[in-house]
């Protein structure tokens, strides 16, 4: 399986993207998580990559396709893999189609994560995240059971520099400008499956798993 998740900043991806990786056991591979790791190593591609994330605006995409096609081919995925926010242009997608074709794989389902701009600011603003185990919180749709603590490992949560009103501003315009586009170009091929994503999270989590079931079953 070859799930390929697409939505607005703050629209929940990776909060669902955890609930796949609990149910189907499926490798999940984030960009933005995978190029935050490599800023914390000091890589050259994380010092290329600095100013871009800061600012709220997308990364080239030669330097993003070299890094993702890196990882699907050496990441032990056999069972399959959850692509979020890769690709993020349509010169991101046709050459992950090129990659995978060589790979003799090919996209399942791309769910699109539908959610109102006007909700996104407080989504990200209000984002707290584990820097040990990366999970998400938010202040007031999903707090942690004890104030800015990770229920999981007991660490401080932490709030991530491009998560500003200012630069989710850009964020969100990147968005609709390179990323929207890919709706369509997926919608010809017939394989988007929309989700509200409006509504709470367990809710999205359950429609979710309803469109995923019918697809693995
Ligand atoms: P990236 O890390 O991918 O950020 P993003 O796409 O902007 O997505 P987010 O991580 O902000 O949001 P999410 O949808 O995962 O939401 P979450 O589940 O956390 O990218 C960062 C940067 O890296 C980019 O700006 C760019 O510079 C660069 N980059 C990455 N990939 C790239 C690419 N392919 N090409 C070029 N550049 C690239 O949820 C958000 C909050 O809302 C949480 O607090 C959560 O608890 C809460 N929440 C979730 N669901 C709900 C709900 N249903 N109701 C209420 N609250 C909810």
């Amino acid at each position: 399986m070859i799930l390929v998740f697409l939505g607005p900043p703050g629209a929940g991806k990776g909060t669902q993207c955890k609930s796949l990786v609990d149910r189907y056991r499926w490798c999940h591979l984030s960009s933005g998580d995978i190029l935050r790791r490599e800023r914390k190593e000091g890589s050259e591609l994380g010092r290329k990559a600095q100013s871009y994330m800061d600012s709220g605006k997308l990364v080239p995409d030669d330097l993003i396709v070299a890094m993702m096609i890196k990882e699907l081919n050496t990441a032990s995925c056999g069972k399959g893999f959850i692509l979020d926010g890769f690709p993020r242009t349509q010169g991101q997608a046709e050459e992950l189609d090129k990659a995978l074709q060589k790979m003799g794989r090919r996209i399942d389902v791309v769910l699109n994560l539908e959610v109102d701009d006007a909700r996104l600011e407080q989504r990200v603003t209000g984002r707290r995240t584990c820097p040990v185990c990366g999970t998400a919180y938010h202040i007031v749709f999903n707090p942690p059971k004890r104030e800015n603590v990770c229920d999981k490992d007991g660490q401080p949560l932490v709030q991530r520099p491009d998560d500003t009103a200012e630069v989710v501003c850009n964020r969100i315009q990147a968005y609709h400008q390179q990323t929207a586009p890919l709706i369509s170009y997926y919608s010809k091929q017939k394989l988007v499956k929309n989700i509200d994503g409006n509504v709470p999270i367990d809710e999205v989590t359950k429609s979710m798993f309803r469109i995923v079931d019918g697809l693995s079953a």
